[in-house]
């Protein structure tokens, strides 16, 4: 189980650095951090495979490089096996993401992972790619990519 302040942690960490109003929160889950958001003035859309469980703005289905770009940032918490399309996704529609890296999508460990999604994102070109680590416990590592 992770840290349950994990939602208004990373809420707070995306509202101080991207002005972006309109949110993509892509393998949000249950959709807290969708809560967590849009009570910071942002219009948020979560999508997870997983049905929908809070009263939020929500798509029911697997988030692909084919999605739509109605948003102006792509975010993921813990979001495992969908992190690696967020920054992608950001790459190919020129926006700026944030994920909060969990499991990885090919057998790698944590810290390998974290670095080998800096490394894809300094590789499809984002301008400017950070790392931070939010207040809680566990997996707290942000990396966030400007285009
Ligand atoms: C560890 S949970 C994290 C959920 C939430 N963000 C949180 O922090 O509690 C990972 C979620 O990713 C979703 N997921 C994984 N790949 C996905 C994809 N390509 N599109 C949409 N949801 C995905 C799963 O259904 C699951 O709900």
């Amino acid at each position: 189980m992770g840290d349950k302040r994990r939602f208004d942690a990373f809420a707070r960490f995306i509202v101080e650095r991207f002005p972006a109003p309109r949110i993509y929160d892509v393998a949000g889950g249950m959709g807290k951090l969708n809560l967590a958001l849009t009570q910071l003035g942002r219009s948020v859309v979560t999508f997870d495979r997983k049905p929908k469980k809070l009263d939020v703005k929500f798509e029911e289905r697997r988030f692909t490089l084919e999605e739509p770009a109605g948003c102006d940032l792509v975010v993921g918490l813990h979001s495992d096996g969908a992190t690696r399309v967020i920054v992608e996704y950001a790459a190919k529609n020129k926006l700026p993401f944030a994920v909060v890296p969990c499991c990885s999508d090919n057998g790698m460990s944590y810290k390998p992972w974290v670095r080998h999604l800096v490394a894809l994102a300094q590789e499809k070109g984002f301008a400017r790619v950070e790392e931070h680590d939010l207040a809680i416990e566990g997996r707290a590592r942000v990396v966030a990519g400007w285009p």
